[in-house]
């Protein structure tokens, strides 16, 4: 079928558009696969040079959201069925080492984190009897290169907001939906969120770890980990969903903005709905709120 053609201009004003309201929806990062990407590129180009309007040799390209179903360019192609796993029987520490050697090894998660170049397979830190777990997308570069989550500058705004919380990092329980840094192809450098096949591979040894963890709340920061958990939809908004309880493996979840996008496009208001989110979550695991936190960003 043919896609309609539009002009240099009304073509980057349509993705720019685009691209403001999934920002406003509280997306803060989109994939572009390398075609679309070449394709937006020479489209600027054709609109710097001052190109005609109306003489576009190609179809704009269109916006892409963070989860693409198939996950052009990213190597996902390759990703095969979920594994299958059988937790084995023992305490909760035999179980987590069990399940932590096996996602280390995973042959899968080592190919696609280039472990061969020295990057690492990223699994969840913290207490196994948290009550609290915390659920991002995936490993960033500062996370591959330490072999843990949420290292980097991301990761030191989730540890301050554990410890608003009057909580320590070591106390509750961080994990990814993703245990390797999605690959960028062709790009030296920035992230992507998953493709739905990288996440649906990986989602099995992050519901392991929940079924250890048996945390009573789940945080997912970012509607790419909310999609990871509860499935793709392209209506949800994380404006519209933030701060409304839903439920995950029987455990309740709270949706909230992921640190990333706070780091990037934060206001006051933005902070205080986080932190609402989180005065909701303290209160459903019967921890004490101050006064004090209780007037945070107000
Ligand atoms: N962002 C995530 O979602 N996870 C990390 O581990 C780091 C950054």
């Amino acid at each position: 079928m043919n896609e309609p053609r539009l002009s240099n201009r009304a073509g980057l004003e349509a993705v720019v558009v685009e691209l403001k309201r999934l920002r406003r929806a509280g997306t803060d990062a989109v994939y572009l696969g390398d075609e679309t990407f070449r394709r937006i590129k020479a489209l600027a180009a054709g609109a710097a040079s001052g190109a005609a309007d109306g003489g576009d040799p190609e179809p704009a390209p269109p916006a892409r959201a963070p989860e693409p179903e198939g996950g052009s360019g990213s190597g996902a192609g390759s990703i095969p069925e979920p594994p299958n796993l059988d937790l084995p029987e023992g305490s909760k520490e035999e179980r987590w080492n069990w399940l932590r050697e096996r996602v280390l090894n995973c042959p899968v998660c080592t190919a696609h984190a280039r472990v061969e170049q020295g990057k690492k397979v990223v699994f969840g830190v913290g207490n196994l009897d948290a009550d609290i777990l915390f659920c991002g997308e995936a490993p960033g570069a500062d996370e591959e290169e330490q072999g843990e989550p949420f290292v980097g500058r991301a990761g030191q705004l989730l540890t301050k907001i554990i410890e608003a919380m009057g909580l320590a990092r070591r106390e509750v329980y961080i994990g990814n939906i993703m245990n390797w840094r999605p690959e960028m192809p062709n790009r030296a450098s920035g992230n992507r969120p998953p493709t739905s096949e990288e996440m649906r591979f990986c989602l099995p040894y992050l519901i392991a770890q929940v079924a250890i963890v048996q945390p009573k709340v789940i945080v997912a920061l970012g509607n790419t980990a909310v999609s990871g958990l509860l499935g793709h939809d392209p209506s949800r908004r994380m404006g519209a969903i933030r701060g409304t309880w839903l439920s995950f493996q029987g455990i309740p979840l709270l949706p909230t903005y992921h640190p990333s996008y706070l780091l990037r496009y934060a206001n006051n208001r933005t902070k205080r709905q986080v932190w609402e989110d989180m005065l909701a979550v303290m209160d459903k695991v019967g921890l004490p709120i101050s006064e004090k936190q209780r007037g945070f960003f107000r």
